[in-house]
C-alpha cells in the first residue's frame, strides 16, 4: 500500500491554503491546516469539510501542522513570510518546503532584497529544508471549484528531487507543472502572479493564469 502523505499548509486559512486543501484532500492526502491561532484553524477546517465529500482535513497551529507533515507549503502574505519561516525553521527541518509567496505591495510585484522569496526562505533554512517555488501562478478561485481547468504551474528550485517530489504532488491536483530551473529564475515566476493580476483586473476575471504552448504538445 501505498504510504500516506501529509502536507502542512502554513496560512492555510486564507485564500490560496483553504482552496489547496480542498484539491489535495480529494485525492486522499492528508492536509493539516495551519494557523497562528488554533481556533481559528479548527473553524476554517470545519467549513471546508461541508464540500469535501471524502479525504482527511485537520486543524492545527503551524508549528504543530509542520511537524506532522513530509511537505510544508508556506501559504501566508508577503509581510509575514521571513518571520514565519524563521518562527518554524526547527519544525521545517528534513521537510520539503514549498514556498507560493509572492512579494506584493499593494497589489504590485516587487524584488525582495534576498532576491524572491524563495531565496529568502532558502537563505533563512541554510540547507536545512530544500525550498521549492510553486504554485504562485495559480488562481484560488480556480483551485475552489473542484473541476475548474488550472493553469500551469512553474516550479524552481535547487533540488531537483525535491522539484520532482514536489511536481508529483501538483499533478494530483489537477494542474501540469513545469521544471522552470534553479532557485535563481524564482522572481521572474513569482513577479508574473503581478501581471495575473493586472490583468483580472482590466479584464474583471479572476481567473488570469499561465500556459505554456510549444512543449509536449
Ligand atoms: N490568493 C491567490 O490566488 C494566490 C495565488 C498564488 C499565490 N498566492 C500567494 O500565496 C500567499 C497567500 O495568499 P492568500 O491570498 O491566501 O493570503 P491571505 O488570505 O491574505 O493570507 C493567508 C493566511 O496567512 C496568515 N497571515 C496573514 N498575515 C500574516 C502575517 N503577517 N504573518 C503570518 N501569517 C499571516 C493568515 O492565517 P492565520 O490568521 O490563520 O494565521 C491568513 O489566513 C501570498 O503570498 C500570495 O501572494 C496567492
Amino acid at each position: 500500500m501505498e504510504k500516506e502523505i501529509a502536507i502542512a499548509i502554513v496560512g492555510g486559512t486564507g485564500s490560496l491554503g483553504s482552496a489547496l486543501a480542498l484539491r489535495l484532500a480529494r485525492p486522499g492526502i492528508r492536509v493539516i491546516i495551519g494557523s497562528r491561532d488554533r481556533e481559528k484553524a479548527r473553524t476554517v477546517v470545519e467549513s471546508l469539510k461541508k464540500s469535501l465529500e471524502s479525504g482527511t482535513l485537520e486543524g492545527k497551529v503551524n508549528r504543530e501542522a509542520v511537524k506532522e507533515a513530509e511537505f510544508a507549503v508556506i501559504a501566508v502574505p508577503y509581510e509575514g513570510h521571513a518571520t514565519m519561516v524563521t518562527e518554524l525553521k526547527g519544525q521545517l527541518a528534513g521537510k520539503t518546503v514549498i514556498d507560493a509567496v509572492v512579494p506584493l505591495r499593494k497589489g504590485r510585484p516587487f524584488v525582495p532584497p534576498a532576491g524572491s522569496a524563495l531565496l529568502e526562505a532558502q537563505e533563512i533554512l541554510g540547507g536545512e529544508a530544500p525550498v521549492v517555488g510553486a504554485l504562485h501562478n495559480i488562481s484560488a478561485v480556480d483551485l475552489q471549484q473542484p473541476n475548474a481547468p488550472l493553469g500551469d504551474v512553474l516550479v524552481c528550485g535547487d533540488s531537483d528531487a525535491a522539484k520532482q517530489r514536489v511536481m508529483e504532488i501538483i499533478h494530483r491536483i489537477g494542474a501540469r507543472t513545469f521544471d522552470a530551473g534553479p532557485a535563481a529564475n524564482c522572481y521572474v515566476v513569482e513577479g508574473l502572479t503581478g501581471v495575473m493580476i493586472y490583468l483580472n483586473r482590466k479584464y474583471k476575471s479572476k481567473h488570469a493564469s499561465v500556459k505554456v504552448t510549444g512543449i509536449g504538445e
